[in-house]
């Protein structure tokens, strides 16, 4: 028998069982009623977790491609663009942006903490000519496991005209962002994360205001082309071939998390990130980031002394078959980190903490076994939210 396996990483995230059984109905004609039916829904659903009237597209590609036409339908070779880095993600702005020829200005922070607005509003304070046409941020920075005040850092550039850009890929439907009260004029995510479908497909939004930035971009783009989506969406088609059984499959998972609501979504990945810092504080652990940027989605954990982190997610993988995952980029060595978005529970976070303590012993870490669970445990029993 498969032994089952226990999926927490930070996406692509567990698939619930009944939305297994969508991805298994009869393949739809993509330029049929029936599906422009379908996309009007999904892309309707999505307006709602986005909280946001602006335009709305479903892309077929993983959420990088929504990354992509973020940057190749709002910028000109040498426009200078601002990328707020503090992680993987950030560093993945700065990258596209560099390769679509734009003058990229990087305000960097540490890993593992927040971006500075207060560097931000500087910045934007002392560009009088208005030469700066698009700030990028990172709402939720799965690398490091911390979720950016991103209110404060669009606070920070005020009623300047350049747009503003959020990769929301690991942060939607986890912790708020609501796109039109905080005047986010472009964001982007993925399904794989809270949306609780597997990868395949990216979401973009698109204020009034970036359209008008669109109007006067040159750059070359043909997939991402967002004009070619606005023009097929005019009768809920897409441009290429839509990604069917996905469009199918997130009209349910829309329908679950409606019928759940916002706030409580929030809170319950809010409360699932108290049981797991509690539980890592108890086993002894140090945690990246602070109480307050601690992410809601993902959980960095610091290498713990000289324990190899590669073999900490191999032993939990392989032999006690709970998927977690290791650091990113430069901190690849030095963190590991526990996924605990989308469809997950408590059972599933007291699995992988009691994995996780079998397999701190086998490295030789020092600790009273049982305490991580005894943590979460007592929290439970408490019954906080
Ligand atoms: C914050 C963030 N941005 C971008 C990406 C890239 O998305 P994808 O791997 O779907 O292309 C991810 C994926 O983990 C992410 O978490």
């Amino acid at each position: 028998m498969k032994e089952k396996q226990f999926l927490m990483i930070p996406g692509p995230t567990n698939v619930p069982l009944k939305i297994l059984h969508t991805l298994g109905s009869p393949a739809m004609g993509h330029r049929t009623p029936e599906f422009a039916r379908v996309l009007k829904e999904a892309t309707e659903g999505l307006q709602k977790v986005y909280q946001t009237k602006n335009d709305l597209y479903v892309l077929t590609s993983s959420g990088t491609g929504a990354m992509e036409a973020a940057v190749a339908n709002f910028v000109n070779a040498g426009d200078k663009v601002i990328v707020m880095e503090n992680g993987n993600f950030g560093e993945r702005w700065v990258k596209l942006n560099t390769r679509y020829g734009a003058d990229v200005e990087v305000i960097s922070g540490p890993w593992g903490e927040r971006a500075n607005p207060q560097a931000l509003r500087e910045r934007i304070a002392q560009d009088v000519q208005q030469e700066i046409k698009a700030v990028y941020v990172t709402h939720n920075e799965t690398s490091t496991g911390v979720v950016h005040d991103v209110q404060a850092l669009r606070e920070a550039l005020g009623d300047h005209p350049a747009i503003f850009i959020v990769d929301a890929i690991s942060g939607m439907a986890v912790s708020p962002l609501p796109v039109d009260e905080w005047q986010l004029d472009v964001v982007v995510s993925g399904s794989q994360k809270a949306f609780m479908i597997p990868p395949g497909l990216s979401f973009i939004s698109v204020s009034p205001k970036a359209w008008a930035v669109n109007e006067k971009v040159t750059t070359p783009s043909f997939y991402f082309n967002l004009q070619a989506a606005r023009k097929s969406y005019e009768k809920y088609n897409a441009p290429y071939t839509a990604a069917t059984s996905l469009v199918v499959a997130l009209c349910e998972t829309l329908k679950m998390l409606e019928e759940e609501g916002l706030e409580n979504i929030y809170q319950r990945h809010s409360y699932y990130k108290k049981l797991v810092r509690t539980a890592v504080k108890a086993l002894g652990l140090e945690l990246l980031t602070s109480e307050e940027a601690g992410s809601s989605a993902v959980t960095a954990i610091k290498k713990p002394g000289n324990l190899d982190v590669q073999e900490l997610t191999k032993i939990m993988r392989e032999k006690h078959k709970v998927i977690i995952a290791g650091g990113q980029g430069k901190f690849k060595k030095e963190i590991f980190r526990i996924g605990h978005l989308g469809y997950v529970d408590v059972n599933d976070i007291i699995v992988t903490i009691a994995a996780l303590e079998r397999t701190l012993k086998e490295l030789g870490w020092e600790f009273q076994l049982g305490q991580g669970v005894a943590a979460v445990q007592k929290l439970l029993l408490e019954g906080e939210k």
